[in-house]
Order: structure tokens, then sequence, then C-alpha cells
């Protein structure tokens, strides 16, 4: 009989993305997680079911084995540590770029540069490799808010149409990095499942390319 198999996913982009590769590997979700407040989901298969998890959660699970294999976002990844779990393919969906951006008109400051982000991992190695002191404030969303109210002069964050930025006022000023969601997988889970998680890794390869 197969094993068990758990597959991290968050709900919104990432789900609505990753559900044709699901398909492309004949896993059927039976239940819409935009539709139903269950979290696990079953399948089509009775040993093969979805976590739908936050997008920031999904390493997490994956590293602890709580979960076989996940989708998450690379700036998700790159700020999470990553023992214990394998990127295993670029699924090219959920794709925007992360983003350094600011006022139209930058106001003069004469402090060090306040930068609010989620991001700070990212933001701390980019200015880091830039050899530019600044200030890092820790925000969960709504960056774009920060340099409005002076809570910070710039910020670093995802960056898709630009609508957001438009609307706020703020333009994008520097690239960071590229980004799209991977596959990951659990390093131990990879070697006990190699077979079940290998098939679905082929499949998804085939209906990416
Ligand atoms: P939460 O809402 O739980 O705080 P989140 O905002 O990160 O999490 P999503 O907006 O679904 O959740 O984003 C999931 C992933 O999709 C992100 O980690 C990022 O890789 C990618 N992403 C985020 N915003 C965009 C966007 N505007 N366009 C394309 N991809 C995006
Ligand atoms: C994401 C991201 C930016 C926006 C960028 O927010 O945090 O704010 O998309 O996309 P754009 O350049 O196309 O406007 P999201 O839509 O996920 O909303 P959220 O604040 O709920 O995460
Ligand atoms: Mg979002």
């Amino acid at each position: 009989m197969a094993d068990q198999l758990t597959i991290a996913l968050s709900k919104g982009r990432i789900y609505k993305d990753t559900l044709p590769l699901l398909e492309a590997a004949n896993i059927l979700p039976s239940e819409d997680p935009s539709k139903s407040r269950k979290l696990i989901i079953p399948t089509n298969h009775d040993n093969v079911r979805l976590l739908i998890v936050r997008a920031t959660d999904a390493p997490t699970y994956v590293a602890h084995g709580a979960a076989d294999i996940g989708v998450a976002g690379k700036d998700v990844l790159m700020e999470a540590p990553t023992d214990n779990l394998n990127e295993l393919l670029d699924l090219q969906i959920a794709k925007c770029k992360l983003m350094v951006a600011g006022p139209k008109e930058a106001k003069p400051h004469g402090h060090r540069l306040k930068i609010a982000t989620k991001y700070i991992q990212s933001a701390k190695a980019y200015y880091a490799e830039k050899g530019q002191q600044v200030d890092l404030i820790k925000l969960y969303g709504s960056m774009e808010i920060a340099p409005l109210i002076d809570l910070a002069d710039k910020i670093v964050d995802l960056v898709d149409t630009g609508n957001t930025l438009k609307a706020n006022g703020l333009v994008p000023e520097e690239h960071i990095a590229d980004i799209s969601s991977r596959l990951i997988v659990n390093e131990h889970a990879y070697k006990t499942k190699f077979n079940q998680i290998n098939d679905i890794v082929e499949k998804f390869k085939s209906a990416i390319e």
C-alpha cells in the first residue's frame, strides 16, 4: 500500500495556481478551500491529503515533516531556516519581484535610512551587500503605508503589476530578487517516499513545460 502523503499549501494565489499542477498529477481535492472552512482537505486518493496553511508557515510544516511536500514563495523561503528541506522545482507560479520602493519625491532625512518590511532577512542581506547601514522596521503587511506616514523612508516589498505602489504614491526603485513559488520537500520524506514524491515531481515538471 502507498504511504500517506501530506501536501502543505496556502490558500489564495498559491492554491489557485497549484491546482492545475495537482490535476496533472491526478490529485483532485475533494473541496475548494476558498469555500470550505476545512483545513485538511482529502483528495481522490485515500492516502493523499492537503493541509491549508498560512503562506509563511508552509516551510515550517515541511521542515518538521508534518507535511511531506509543500509549495512556498521564494520570498518566504529566503526568510525561513531551510534545515531539513529541499527545493525541488521552480513551479513558475505566483511570479513577482522583491523590490525597494519609496515615495515619488523622496524627502530629505538626517538619519540612517529607515526601511519597513516583512522581509527582514532579505533586506538585511541586500543592504549588507551594498555596504549601506540601514534601520529595519518589521511589519507584517500593508508596508506601503509606512513611507506615507513617516514610519520609514522606504519599503522592501513584493511588486507585480505595480498597482499597489501606484495607488499609494510610491515608485519601484531597486530590484532585489525575482520571486516565484517552489515545490519543497522534507529531506527524510524524500528518501522514504521517493517513488511517490518523484512521480508527482515528474508530472508537475511536464505540466510546467
Ligand atoms: P498572508 O495573507 O497569509 O499573510 P501572503 O500575503 O504572503 O500571506 P499570498 O498573498 O497568498 O499570501 O502570497 C503567497 C505568495 O505569493 C507570496 O509568498 C509570494 O511568493 C507570492 N505573491 C505575493 N503577492 C504576489 C503578487 N501580487 N503577485 C504575484 N505573486 C505574489
Ligand atoms: C501583494 C504584495 C503587494 C502587492 C503587489 O499583496 O504584498 O502589496 O501584492 O502586487 P501589485 O504590484 O500587482 O499591486 P496581496 O495582494 O497579496 O495582498 P495582502 O496584503 O493581503 O498580502
Ligand atoms: Mg499577500
